[in-house]
């Protein structure tokens, strides 16, 4: 194709401008910047490209994988005193690995984290798989007498079975908080719908009475069916099929899931609309600080077993879980669904998803602002790398110990696709499993050498311990690993 001279000039010109606006910084750019000059660093490197076509594209050798051949050790203070007991991991080291997880990874709640005022805002009673159960969505409204120009309400779904002769497990799954079946109208009601929709529409345009005296059964709305409608997470109906209780969280109601909104959610409401300092929460804090909320609340519900209350998510939100249960030992279980890096992954693992992704504008909101740190080619913190990082994944995995904790992944065919380093992530889970051992329960029972360890066969359950692990042969997601989870956690907490 020619292009003649003023058309070829119109074409750059529009290329100049197009490249010109893309180079203005969004706010989520601008508040990555304002975190780099805080911690005073010049370049950060980017994370490789999860395209393998890609020049940039991440390691998927396994022969390049493990530079990093030693981890820090689990049971080895700071200081280097070896942890002996199961009292000295209590006293010490476990609240020494907390301390480093909230400074350097996943950052500080702050003191004055804003209250939150539960309610119940509408109910419903609908049919899942058969069973009868009350839903309800509730609303957890955050003080923000501080800060009054950010309002932030926590929206979840609480799920019961109905018919339960006591308190039920619940799991709170991360997850678009919306009734799960609703109810239907019955036939009466569905003719009142109808009758006032075709008013409605004859107000509109009367000429269409035509067209209904044609169709005298047309229906607009119609009424419920039986069976009733399916739900929209079957994971859902395997939950309450085997009686537990479950609560949707709206993670984007407490906090949203960009660097833009970060002057915003809780995180902004605590700072009163001001940019966060490097120690303060990220996202996954504080979606975990939501889910512990949320459990505040549920304690109080008679419905719900308080003692055992779960929580669940997949990636990003599988990060969340992981990060929820870590902090807050009232979670007696978590299922950890393909949760990559900044989860069960090691940081210290060349092999799809690097440390340098997570510190880029895109995600570095997940983390705490001194995470960046790790990503650093120049500047103030010098050079640092993973290998930086006092602590690592496995460390994170074990402060859940010695409670119920579940390492779901799927399988790359299906997508759920080796940038998460499900390798990796065993390595990570079969080295944590010291700190179940430690505290008198049972790891995965293939030992603690993660260097050695290879990833068992997908569909391969080893849930004999405290401490399960399942690649399921789906996708990115956990669904398929949920009733081994439901067998696993009953039979640990004495329902079967
Ligand atoms: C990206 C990101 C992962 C994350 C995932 C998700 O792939 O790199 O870290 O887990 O998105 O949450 O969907």
């Amino acid at each position: 194709m020619r292009l003649s001279g003023w058309r070829r000039s119109g074409l750059l010109l529009a290329a100049m401008f197009l490249s010109a606006a893309g180079d203005a910084p969004t706010a989520a750019e601008q508040d990555h910047r304002g975190m780099m000059r805080q911690l005073g660093i010049v370049e950060l490197r980017p994370g490789p490209s999860g395209d393998p076509e890609a020049p940039n594209a991440a390691n998927y050798d396994p022969a390049k994988a493990n530079p990093y051949s030693v981890w820090p050790d689990l049971m080895t203070m700071a200081d280097g005193r070896p942890v002996t007991s199961a009292a000295m991991w209590k006293r010490e080291r476990r609240p020494e690995l907390v301390e480093l997880f909230e400074r350097e990874i996943y950052g500080r709640i702050p003191a004055l984290a804003p209250t939150v005022t539960w309610r119940v805002d509408s109910a419903d009673r609908e049919f899942i798989g058969g069973r009868p159960v009350l839903a309800q969505q509730l609303i957890g409204h955050l003080d923000n007498r501080g800060a009054p120009q950010i309002a932030v309400d926590i929206r979840a779904t609480l799920v019961v079975p109905a018919n339960a002769k006591g308190p039920v497990p619940l799991l709170i799954m991360f997850a678009p908080a919306r009734y799960p079946a609703p109810s239907q109208p019955d036939a009466r009601d569905a003719a009142r719908l109808d009758e006032a929709m075709k008013a409605l529409l004859l107000q509109r345009d009367p000429s269409l009475a035509a067209i209904f005296a044609k169709h005298p059964g047309l229906a607009f709305v119609e009424p419920g069916s039986f069976p009733p409608t399916p739900p929209r997470d079957d994971r859902v109906t395997t939950l309450i099929a085997d009686g537990w209780g479950v609560a949707l969280l709206d993670t984007a109601s407490i906090q949203a899931d960009d660097g833009a909104g970060l002057r915003e959610g809780v995180i902004g409401l605590a700072n009163q609309g001001r940019a966060r300092t490097p120690e303060q929460w990220g996202a996954l804090r504080a979606w975990g600080w939501g889910a512990s909320r949320l459990l505040d609340y549920l304690t109080k519900r008679r419905e719900v077993d308080a003692a055992h209350v779960g929580v669940e998510g997949v990636s990003r939100w599988g990060k969340a879980a992981l990060v929820a249960a870590a902090f807050d030992e009232r979670f007696a279980t978590v299922l950890i669904g393909s949760s990559g890096e900044g989860g069960v992954k090691p940081h210290r693992r060349t092999f799809g998803e690097q440390v340098e992704n997570l510190t880029g504008a895109g995600s570095y909101h997940w983390m705490a602002g001194n995470f960046l740190k790790y990503g650093a080619e120049k500047g103030r913190p010098g050079r640092k790398t993973a290998a930086d990082i006092p602590v690592d994944a496995h460390e994170l995995l074990a402060l859940v110990a010695p409670r119920l904790a579940f390492v779901s992944y799927g399988i790359p065919a299906q997508g759920d696709a080796e940038w998460l380093d499900q390798q990796g992530s065993y390595m990570a889970t079969i080295a944590a499993g010291r700190a179940w051992t430690l505290l008198g329960k049972r790891d995965l029972g293939r030992g603690n050498d993660y260097r050695a360890a290879v990833i068992p066969p997908p569909t391969t359950a080893l849930i004999d311990g405290e401490l399960a692990w399942r690649q399921h042969e789906g996708g990115h997601t956990d669904a398929p690993n949920m009733e081994t989870f439901l067998r696993w956690a009953d039979q640990k907490i004495g329902r079967r």
